[in-house]
């Protein structure tokens, strides 16, 4: 069983983990991630889940790293720690995965609420990168999502002054899709999780792999690499299905092949 997070299936296809260390804020040491990955593992390979929803509770997504875990290390401890193996879990999740963010969502904890493909924000939640203030600097792709998703001037702010970002803020630099009242937080992210649950499984995620491509990769390439997904999906079931329901004017019915 898990101690530092909490794995629901709140309804059919969608699959919800709850950070839960909240007399830490929910930081993120090494136990947490590594339930993290495991449970993001699991969904992966379970053909009724469709999508995720990863979330804190009201006060914290999450605030970080778990600071107390770099106290005496050096450079060589941190190397061997290997201690990003687990954020590979949440990186290469293949399908869709939402943040649900309220509070604070900071350094690690912001950087893993990019790794995610949408976040959902309470008007309460504090997005921010405040490594500098340890004397060091964002380690999970702060400095790259960050500039990606608000631009350089804004990202440099944030990851150089600690500037840390509103939830309106945050929707007006495009860095998270949806802001709501806190209470419903957490239904607004399922309300999206369960339209994108209605869709066919296997073009989620290869429209997914496609989108994330495009942080890669040219132009060029990426419309190589979307072409080839497009043409694979012509042989699937779910693309009969799709082109058949809609020709008869019926609702399809997905099979995830
Ligand atoms: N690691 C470990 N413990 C943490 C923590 C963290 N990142 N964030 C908060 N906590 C602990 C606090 O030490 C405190 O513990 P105690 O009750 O034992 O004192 C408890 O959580 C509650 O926190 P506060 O009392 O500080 O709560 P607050 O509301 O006064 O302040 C806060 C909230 C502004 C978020 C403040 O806790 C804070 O600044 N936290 C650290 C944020 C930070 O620097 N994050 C970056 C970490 S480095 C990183 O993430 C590297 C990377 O890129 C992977």
């Amino acid at each position: 069983m898990y101690e530092n997070i909490i794995v629901e299936r709140p309804e059919p296809k969608i699959g919800l983990i709850r950070l839960n260390r909240p007399k830490r804020l929910n930081a993120l040491n090494r136990a947490l991630m590594s339930e993290l990955a495991q449970a993001l593992n699991e969904f992966a390979q379970d053909d009724e889940i469709v999508v995720v929803v990863l979330t804190g509770d009201e006060r914290a997504f999450a605030a970080g790293a778990d600071i107390g875990e770099f106290q005496g290390k050096n450079p060589v401890d941190m190397l061997k720690s290997y201690r990003f193996k687990e954020w590979e879990a949440v990186r290469t999740f293949p399908k869709p995965l939402i943040a649900a963010v309220s509070g604070w969502c900071l350094g690690g904890g912001n950087e893993l609420a990019m790794m995610c493909d949408m976040i959902v924000a309470s008007e309460s939640a504090v997005f921010g990168q405040p490594e500098i203030n340890l004397g060091i600097m964002p380690g999970a792709g702060g400095t790259q999502r960050l500039p990606r998703a608000v631009g350089k001037a804004i990202a440099m702010e944030v990851i150089l002054a600690d500037r840390r970002l509103t939830a309106q803020e945050a929707l007006q630099w495009g860095l998270v899709n949806h802001v709501v009242p806190t209470e419903l937080y957490l239904e607004k992210a399922l309300e999206l999780a369960r339209q994108i649950a209605q869709k066919p499984p296997l073009a989620l995620q290869l429209a997914k792999e496609a989108i994330l491509k495009s942080y890669e990769m040219s132009l060029a390439e990426g419309l190589e690499y979307e072409r080839h997904n497009f043409y694979l999906l012509f042989a699937s079931e779910d693309k009969d299905e799709g082109v058949a329901a809609f020709l008869e004017k019926r609702k399809p019915e997905w099979k995830g092949r």
